[in-house]
This record gives C-alpha cells, structure tokens and sequence, in this order.
C-alpha cells in the first residue's frame, strides 16, 4: 500500500550533504585522523560507488555510443616545457590579495579588494597574479631541468596525443578524444565541500573540427552536455542554466565559453565548461615542439590544423550536484520524528540497486534463503545485505543512500517462493517470484 508522502519544508543545505556523506561512508576528508588537508577529499565506500556509476554515464554518452569519439588516458605529471607551451606558466593564475595583519589569502575576485579584511579587518595588499599549477621534480636531482607541473586540466594530454590518435585509429575530423582523470589545482580557497578541491578529477572532450565550422558544434555540443545533465544524471532542468562568458571572463586558448551552471544553496557557479579553443593549443605545441601537429584531409588533399570544440566537467561537483538534487525530507506521518530522508537518485547511478532484508535475523531458514537470493544478485549489480532492526528501519536506512528497491523475504517466501519489492520513491511493495528478480532488476535498470 502506499504510503501518503509530502515534501518537509527543510532546504537541502551544504551541511546536510556533507553530514550525510561523513556519516554515510560517501566522502570523508582526507588525512583527517592528522587534522586534514583543505581541499582534500576520500571517497569511502559508497561514494566510490555513486562516483563510478557517474563517470560510466559519462563514458557511455562520450564514448561508448560514439563512432566518432575514442577515449585516452594520459600522464598526471607533465614536464615544464608543456606549460611553457600550453600558456599555463605565463597565464594559469588567479589574482591573490593577502592580509597585511592575519596573514590569510584571498581570491581577489571573490572579495572586495577595496574593503578591508573579511577574516579581521586588516589591511589587504593589492592583488598578484598567483599561479595555481602544483611544481615539483622528477628524479633525484632538483635541477632547472628536471621541473614538471601536476596538470592542472586533462587536456593538454590529449593534445599531446593528437597525432598518435591520428595515426593509430581511422578517425577523420570531426572526432573527438576523451579522457577523465585526477586535475591538480592549488586553489587559493578551496571551500563548499567538495565544490572547490585542490584535487579533483575531470571529464573532458577534445573534439576536432575543420575551421570555420566551430560555431556550429559548439552549439551542438552546449546542447548534448545540457541533455546529458537532465536525461543521463536526473538533474532537474530547472536547477541548470547555461551562460555565455562575457568577454573579460575567457580563458586565454578560449575564442567562445559556455557554462552549464546550477543553482547551489550558495548560488549559481559553474558545473561544466563548454569552450571554443580554436586551434590555439595544437599551434602552440607545433611551435614549442616543433612537431607538425596538421590534419592531412584525404578528399580535399590539404593539410589543416583542426579547431577545437572543448567540453569540460568537474567528476566531483557532478557528484556534488547529484547529491544536492536528489536530496528530499519527506513527512510520512503526523509525528515529528515521522520524517524521512531520501536521496531520489536515478537507479543507474545508486551505490547500491537492491537492498535485502531477511525478515527477521533470528530465523536460520529465513536467513539462509535472503543470503542466497542476495549472492545470486552480486554478480549482476551492487546489493546491500541489512538484517539489523526492523524492517522499517532498514527502509529508513536504504532510502537515505538512494537505494531504489529493497527485497523482504518472509515467511510467505518459504512457502511459494515468492518476495516482497519495495520502492523507494513511491513506497509501494509488490510480490514477485524470487526467482524472477534478477530479471526484473535488470529490466528496470537498462542498458549499463
Ligand atoms: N580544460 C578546461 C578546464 O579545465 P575549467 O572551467 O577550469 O576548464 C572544467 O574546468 C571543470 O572542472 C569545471 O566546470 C568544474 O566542474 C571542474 N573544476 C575546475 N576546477 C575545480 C576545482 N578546483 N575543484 C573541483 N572541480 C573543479
């Protein structure tokens, strides 16, 4: 029977999310047993799953449905010359402004510069350009030549890899090369949770058109990353927009950015970046390098430097965002303790997809025919096993990690073999043969 069910007027805030996740084994933070480190984070048990599930989705729309795109996984550490190449060096910088008195770092352009110190009043110094790209040394000599950067974006790697792409696949312009992995940033703050880290991974695209032909895919490719947040993740349309940057706010490669943003409890920021980079970066490799980075076009015989349509998302603010709108407090009874919390996650994307419950712990042959049921589930999809407390309390617990169908096996199962399913979203249980779960399971899910 369903259970009547309305919205509690609680917000979902930033220290709900991360209480949950803290307490959930979602994301801690990490050294946290030496006091931690900003900007940091560890995905625990459950938040490795959710982050998985999210950088698949990502896979599955970028790559694997797409003849036209290949995927790359490239080095985390990059020698100075990229950098100085890539125009990282020189322009990979934020504007600092530090406090005469207390001595604490601001982003200039999140504070007024002209007012004093937000943390104690002092006196703030004028901004500097403070680049934000992490140095160190390979080897065992600390020389001039031996200097190399933790990249600060995925994508110059798969510019360096353009023409080894080119060589060793069929692949002709337009096509695009894919790649997520761990970006490095020593942001001045770092801050919201895991909005702003120091370490993040990212999910970007390179796709290589013909000049000229730029304007046109970067409106595609606006729309497809748009359709991607609501249709794959379940974002709410209403919580994203995109804007254009105004000219002041390009980066230096970008002729033309886009931003997917969405509505944080802290305001609307960034979720993903959508930017024209022309053929800025494969030139300034051709210089710095002097390889010849060209596209050779077999039907028109010319050699061209492709441009570049460039859509970057942040794996971890994705998961943040899913977090956030998947959030709901729902009144289930007139008590005040009759309230539920529930993360209303798309099913593809929940750590775990069944949950099952033998009725009762106490009773071996309820026991021993939940365990069996939940080992014939493991090898097809993430399953909870929960035999503490009662069977309402371990709803409770399912529905506040997202997951979406709970299994009951009851004294009825013994005797027809049949299980009780329940939903998480609309509360409701229905009877099926144990034997047909899997089935139904995978039939609900789609294809992975
Ligand atoms: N290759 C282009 C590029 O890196 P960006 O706008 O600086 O562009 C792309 O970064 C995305 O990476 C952002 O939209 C955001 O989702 C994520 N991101 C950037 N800096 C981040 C940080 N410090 N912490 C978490 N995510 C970050």
């Amino acid at each position: 029977m369903a259970v009547q069910q309305s919205p509690v007027e609680a917000q979902v805030t930033m220290e709900k999310i991360a209480a949950l996740c803290k307490r959930r084994g979602f994301i801690y933070g990490s050294s946290e047993i030496y006091g931690g480190l900003s900007g940091f984070w560890d995905y625990g048990p459950l938040g490795v799953e959710l982050k998985n599930n999210i950088r698949r989705r990502w896979w599955y729309a970028m790559v694997q449905v797409r003849p036209d795109v290949v995927g790359l996984d490239s080095a985390t550490l990059l020698p100075e010359i990229v950098w100085k190449s890539s125009g990282h060096l020189e322009n990979f910088a934020d504007p600092l402004a530090e406090c005469q008195s207390c001595r604490r770092r601001f982003r200039a352009d999140d504070i007024d510069v002209s007012a004093p110190c937000p943390h104690c009043g002092g006196t703030l110094t004028p901004p500097r350009q403070f680049n934000t790209m992490f140095r160190t040394h390979v080897g065992p000599i600390e020389e001039e030549g031996s200097v190399a950067y933790f990249r600060p974006e995925t994508a110059q790697g798969i510019f360096l890899n353009f023409k080894n792409v080119m060589q060793t696949t069929s692949q002709k312009v337009p096509f695009g090369i894919a790649q997520i992995g761990k970006s490095y940033r020593n942001e001045i703050t770092s801050g919201n949770f895991i909005f702003r880290d120091r370490e993040f991974d990212q999910m970007e695209m390179e796709f290589f058109v013909r000049p000229g032909t730029d304007d046109h895919w970067w409106e595609y490719w606006k729309e497809q990353r748009f359709r991607w947040w609501t249709d794959e993740l379940g974002i709410h349309p209403g919580n994203l927009r995109t804007r254009n940057h105004e000219p002041s706010e390009l980066s230096h490669y970008s002729k033309q950015t886009a931003d997917i943003e969405y509505a944080y409890p802290f305001g609307i920021k960034e979720l993903e970046g959508i930017a024209d980079r022309t053929d800025y970066d494969l030139k300034a490799h051709m210089a710095g390098s002097g390889q010849d980075l060209r596209y050779f076009d077999q039907e028109t015989q010319e050699h061209f430097v492709p441009y570049v349509i460039e859509p970057a998302a942040g794996l971890d603010r994705a998961v943040l965002v899913v977090l956030l709108d998947a959030y709901a407090e729902e009144r289930l009874g007139p008590k005040p303790g009759d309230v539920r919390t529930v993360l209303h996650l798309k099913p593809k994307l929940a750590p775990f997809k069944v949950a099952v419950f033998p009725l009762s712990a106490n009773k071996p042959d309820l026991v021993s025919r939940a365990r069996s049921i939940y080992e014939s589930i493991l090898p097809l999809m993430t399953a909870a096993w929960d035999d503490i407390g009662n069977v309402g309390k371990r709803y409770r617990r399912q529905d506040e990690i997202g997951t979406p169908w709970c299994v009951t096996v009851d004294y009825q199962t013994l005797e027809d073999g049949t299980v009780t399913i329940r939903d998480r979203d609309s509360m409701t249980q229905e009877r099926h043969p144990a034997d047909q779960l899997s089935s139904i399971f995978l039939e609900r899910l789609g294809p992975i």
